[in-house]
């Protein structure tokens, strides 16, 4: 039985860019039995811009994830990849997409969920190094933590940027800035430097989900004539049926928003000899 002390305490778990069907198919089953196991409280997070054939989300992707138990899923640059998201995204309540966009771009950029453990707040963003332009996400992170911290001290931020240097430096302005939780995405490579800088919990990259013998989740072949060649060849997404989750899972106390602990999450799920 848990103590008076910690029923501010949650789990916040975050799966790393969920990379099609095998991915979203293990992501959920993984969820499930984390869920079963753990003590605390859940709240789960994932990053969901290739969870549809690697590009994108459509709504039917969205409702079998939403389903399954995640409160939250963030995004990058591959969000608009699958055209339907325009018709849903102001619609899909537990969605957000890069907030450095310009304004009139579609979606929330952050959302505020309420828990029984209290508020707790998940912010997306862009980086700029190797990145497509975007509005700096350093002026962003600095008002809108600003403007959340105002209703709670719970500050999740997913940064889906490149280069590593930028993901480090902008963790440390965040954590002055008062974030609970600092994890970036986009390169698909988990990073071994997960960390509690001051109250906030960090790591560079969480990772992905999805096909592990493969190219960050693409086939080997067609990812290779494209370095090759140079030309544009159309990626395929990997069918070997050996998946991986990468993923964190952070102890919150969320009376305070300070994050106590996080780990890391690397295994493996072999549907070699799955019926379905
Ligand atoms: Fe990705
Ligand atoms: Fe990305």
């Amino acid at each position: 039985m848990k103590g008076k002390d910690e029923n501010h305490l949650i789990k916040v778990l975050f799966l790393g860019d969920i990379v099609g069907r095998l991915g979203r198919r293990a992501a959920c089953e993984y969820l499930a039995e984390y869920r079963k196991l753990e003590k605390y409280p859940v709240f789960a997070i994932a990053n969901v811009e290739n969870a549809s054939h690697g590009f994108g989300l459509t709504q039917k992707n969205y409702k079998e994830l939403s389903d399954a138990g995640f409160d939250c899923f963030t995004s990058g640059n591959h969000i608009w990849d699958k055209k339907e998201i325009f018709n849903y995204i102001e619609e899909a309540d537990k969605l957000i997409r890069p907030i450095n966009y310009p304004k009139k771009t579609k979606g929330e950029g952050y959302r505020i969920f309420e828990t029984a453990n209290g508020k707790i707040a998940v912010l997306n963003a862009l980086g700029q190094t190797f990145m497509s332009p975007i509005d700096s996400p350093f002026e962003c992170f600095k008002k809108y933590i600003k403007k959340i911290k105002k209703e709670t001290p719970n500050i999740i931020i997913d940064f889906h940027a490149e280069a590593t240097a930028e993901k480090i430096c902008m963790g440390r302005a965040c954590c002055e800035f008062g974030a609970s939780i600092f994890l970036g995405t986009h390169t698909h490579v988990q990073t071994a430097d997960e960390k509690i800088i001051n109250n906030m919990a960090y790591i560079t990259d969480v990772g992905f989900s999805g096909v592990k013998d493969s190219v960050i989740g693409m086939e080997y072949k067609t990812s290779l004539k494209r370095l090759v060649t140079g030309m544009p060849e159309r990626f395929e997404i990997a069918q070997s049926k050996l998946i991986q989750i990468n993923a964190v899972e952070i102890l919150l106390d969320t009376k305070s928003g300070t994050a106590l602990d996080i780990k890391r999450i690397m295994l493996e799920k072999d549907y070699q000899e799955a019926k379905k």
